[in-house]
């Protein structure tokens, strides 16, 4: 099955593109692993004629926003993210009505008719220097409400309102302060990604977006890590360095990023399914607020 995927790879003159919570054999295939804003940056960089995306949809999605001229897809099709689906149109529309001189985040965990309202969208990777690159003081963000508060916390100044209130994801927000006790019995650093729920936040020694776990691993010492993210995060880390002691928590598992199989993507290449298609006044409109944050940067 790898030896097909390799060669459909060649004769389609595709790229595969795979997020941090793939599972190990698709990222193995992958020519490019990745947290949310670094797949946006290489899709949007990408020249090959077909572009499949190993993620859930809305990343998928904003491959295809940034480079619509390109034949993106994703293997299976309702590999969603039920985070993305807190946030509506109507969700934002209401919230500027009330704040009327509030500058609109839209985190990339979102649909594409969501961040066509944006002024800007953001990622766990840089939600914090987008807010700040903002002159506006009051902020609408959304869809989760624990990476708002970790903006909050991270820039005082700004009035952060999380539309809506209690967006979240359940596989961070099954983080809990046992496991942060857990941790600490065992040792070592404790890790968490800003979707896990603020009080776990106020506990860990680093709060990072996928990437910047990678990252920061590269340049730690050699204490365990207690990895408060998705199970294949840990995975990825161990085989990244193998010399150092990564805990995970085996629940800790979204169901959707697990739905593509080496078959799926065999499946994908052969026959260039399931293509994205998205209105091109949606695409349009969302490309202007993902633009505006890559430009931002890191
Ligand atoms: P990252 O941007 O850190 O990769 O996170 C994406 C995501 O879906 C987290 O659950
Ligand atoms: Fe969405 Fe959570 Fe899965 Fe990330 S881990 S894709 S936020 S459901």
């Amino acid at each position: 099955m790898e030896k097909e995927i390799r060669a459909l790879k060649a004769e389609k003159n595709a790229i595969v593109m795979a997020h941090n919570y793939q599972p190990l054999e698709i990222q193995a295939l992958a020519d490019v692993v990745g947290d949310s804003l670094e797949l946006a940056v290489k899709a949007k960089e990408a020249e090959a004629d077909l572009i499949v995306i190993c993620g859930v949809r809305f990343m998928a999605e904003t491959a295809k926003i940034l480079n619509p001229e390109r034949k993106v897809v994703i293997p299976v099709q309702d590999a969603g993210c039920p985070l993305a689906d807190y946030l509506t149109p109507d969700l934002i529309r209401e919230a500027k009505r009330r704040h009327p001189d509030a500058a609109v985040v839209v985190y990339v965990n979102s649909t594409a008719e969501s961040k066509a309202l944006a002024d800007v969208t953001c990622t766990s990777a840089n939600a914090v220097r987008v807010v700040a690159s903002l002159p506006n003081e009051t902020i609408i963000f959304g869809p989760d409400s624990n990476l708002a508060s970790y903006v909050q916390r991270e820039l005082p100044e700004k009035t952060i309102i999380p539309v809506p209130p209690g967006g979240h994801c359940y596989v961070h927000t099954g983080f809990t302060l046992a496991d942060v006790e857990a941790a600490r019995r065992r040792g070592g650093i404790v890790v968490c990604h800003p979707e896990c729920r603020p009080e776990v936040q106020d506990q860990a020694d680093l709060i990072a977006s996928t990437g910047g776990m990678v990252r920061g691993a590269a340049g730690a010492g050699d204490e365990p890590w207690s990895v408060f993210t998705e199970r294949e995060m840990v995975s990825r880390l161990r085989v990244l360095y193998p010399d150092r002691v990564f805990y995970e928590k085996p629940e800790a598992v979204c169901a959707d990023m697990k739905k593509i199989s080496l078959a799926d993507l065999k499946r994908a290449l052969e026959r260039e399914e399931h293509e994205v298609v998205l209105p091109w006044d949606v695409m349009d409109r969302a490309r202007r607020a993902i633009e505006r944050m890559i430009a931002v940067g890191t």
